[in-house]
């Protein structure tokens, strides 16, 4: 009889985990989730020291600017989404601005073509906010002395043993790095390439780090360290001044905020598209019972993509700098319009882009970066992801410096109309002038359940940020997966443009056929985004998921 139970009990609780389960990191006071693991020690080290959120985020983004130069920086710019544990959120803008110089057409060559100088080289950098983005956040938050915080970035610089994974990454980035002497110099040892195991060590960069350590955001943008950059620009043809980068600041913008099924979504305002895009698609899919077909089954995946569709169609017409343009949020998010825009989507077919255009709506109301997902013993979290755009940036490190430059200028509609890097059309709104910041996909987000922290979360991965983003909250909240199955799931992308459904390996072919069926042109991705996520489980704690597309780690205490 007894045994009998057992068997119930054991089948019961079978039935009731979705899938076998890949099990997150679990830790009782704090957690770091980061995109490489020397970077999320040295988060861990912070918060065991009694320092909070934010000192760990300021910590590791400096180490992952040695640890992980493809995207990891102080040559590029971010966002920064903070939850206080006594309820209150704010969100720090450090995202670079186009240089003052620049002009509208500043990438067009003859023949009005893109010539490539957005993407590559000196002229494709933006002004960089990450050094002040970081100090700002400090000065309002942090706890821990700021030099503590950039000591042990500065202390990997002097020399840490590269992993396979970033021996492989130099390498296969070695067209791009060949092109620049500082970079080649630096990164490729003049072509005896680095194998797994060697310690890279930094000096330049190490120099740097302490000059910034001692000095903070001051140096980096008025002293020797903005001095050679803008010297180094002026002599190579690029466009930041010493004018440029004295007159960057950090904006602290409201966090854009919604609810989906019972969960606070508190997530990224412009200029990142992703925060209207998560709640925009939420809004779509809330109240569809979409999920009831299964995770992972054509049906869902199906309802999913149309939803995907339609926001990216607004996001190529209605999202930009909202300093430079006014950016209809409320109405973008309005509840009408959501039903509207919904009420277009076919269980059955596929709709085409090309009969999906960006919505009505009045214009009436005022390949590489990272993310790192942080919550401290006290509740506080953090969600941060930067960026120099592409891996390895522009290329181009600053001479001297050690530290790459971002090529976020291509984040900007270079040419209205026509795709960029990650194949986004975008449209007048995000052209290119002055002073202004390029739209962003960059979509760190916290979730609450019942006014308490249940999610922190983020994602590299350009145009396809948002949607990585939104599947590991829908996996989570709709398809109950613990953190770590909902990141490994495999994640499909639609961004209206081009009119493909984009599907990452581990989708059966049957699934397949029956998307085809419904008239979607499906592509293969390689990934959709990487993240790196915590969540609060029910008993207390702390649950890690750190992507296996990319080389990171959880870890806490
Ligand atoms: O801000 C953006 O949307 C892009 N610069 C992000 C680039 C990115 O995620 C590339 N990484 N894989």
């Amino acid at each position: 009889m007894a045994l009998r139970i057992l068997c119930i009990l054991l089948a019961v609780s079978l039935l009731a985990s979705p899938l076998a389960a890949d099990h997150p990191e679990h830790a009782r006071h704090a957690m770091v989730a980061a995109q490489e693991p020397l970077a999320t020690d040295v988060g861990v080290a912070v918060l065991r020291a009694g320092g909070n959120a934010v000192d760990a985020a300021v910590a590791v983004a400096f180490a992952l600017a040695v640890t992980h130069p493809s995207a990891g920086n102080l040559g590029g710019g971010g966002f920064l989404l903070l939850r206080l544990a006594n309820g209150e959120s704010t969100f720090l803008d450090f995202r670079e601005r186009a240089p003052a110089k620049s002009t509208h057409d500043m990438y067009l060559g003859p023949g009005g073509k893109p010539t490539g100088d957005s993407i590559t080289g000196w002229r494709a950098a933006g002004v960089p906010g990450t050094v002040s983005g970081l100090e700002t956040a400090h000065r309002k938050f942090g706890s821990k002395p700021w030099a503590e915080l950039v000591a042990p970035a500065a202390r990997l610089a002097r020399g840490f043993p590269i992993s396979y994974a970033f021996a492989k990454s130099l390498e296969s980035h070695a067209e791009l790095l060949n092109r620049f002497p500082e970079s080649k110099r630096i990164f490729l040892r003049n072509g005896k390439y680095y194998e797994p195991g060697e310690i890279f060590a930094q000096p330049e960069l190490r120099r740097t780090l302490e000059r910034i350590a001692r000095g903070g955001a001051h140096e980096f943008y008025e002293g020797e360290t903005a001095r050679k950059l803008a010297e180094a620009m002026e002599a190579n043809g690029g466009l930041i001044t010493a004018g440029d980068l004295k007159s960057y600041r950090t904006v602290e913008r409201k966090p854009l905020t919604g609810a989906y099924r019972g969960y606070s979504i508190i997530t990224a305002p412009p200029p990142s598209s992703g925060g209207v895009g998560l709640l925009q698609m939420m809004g779509m899919l809330e109240g569809t019972n979409y999920q009831d077909n299964g995770a992972e089954s054509a049906a869902a995946i199906h309802f999913v993509a149309e939803v995907m569709r339609r926001y990216y169609a607004d996001r190529s017409e209605y999202l930009a700098d909202p300093d430079f343009f006014r950016v209809p949020v409320s109405r973008l998010l309005d509840k009408k319009y959501i039903a509207a825009r919904r009420s277009t989507i076919q269980p059955g077919k596929a709709s085409t882009s090309a009969e999906i255009r960006a919505g009505n709506v009045a214009l009436a109301e005022s390949s590489e970066t990272t993310h790192l997902s942080i919550v401290d013993e006290k509740g506080n979290a953090v969600a941060l992801t930067y960026t120099i755009n592409g891996g390895y940036g522009c290329g181009v490190t600053a001479p001297g410096l050690g530290f790459l430059l971002n090529n976020e200028m291509d984040d900007f509609a270079v040419k209205p109309g026509e795709p960029n890097m990650f194949g986004l059309v975008q449209g007048e709104s995000n052209a290119i002038q002055p002073n202004k910041r390029p739209l962003s996909s960059m979509t760190p987000t916290i979730l609450l359940k019942d006014g308490k922290l249940f999610m922190v979360v983020g994602a590299p991965g350009g145009s396809r940020i948002i949607t990585g983003v939104l599947q590991v909250i829908l996996n989570v909240i709709d398809f109950g997966m613990n953190v770590q199955d909902a990141i490994d799931a495999p994640r499909f992308h639609h961004q209206w443009m081009p009119d493909r459904l984009y599907l990452e390996r581990g989708f059966s072919p049957d699934t397949i056929a029956l998307l085809k069926a419904r008239g979607h042109t499906v592509d293969s991705a390689s990934s959709v985004a990487n993240v790196e996520a915590v969540v609060v489980q029910p008993d207390g704690w702390l649950a890690g998921g750190s992507d296996r597309r990319a080389h990171g780690k959880a870890a806490g205490f």
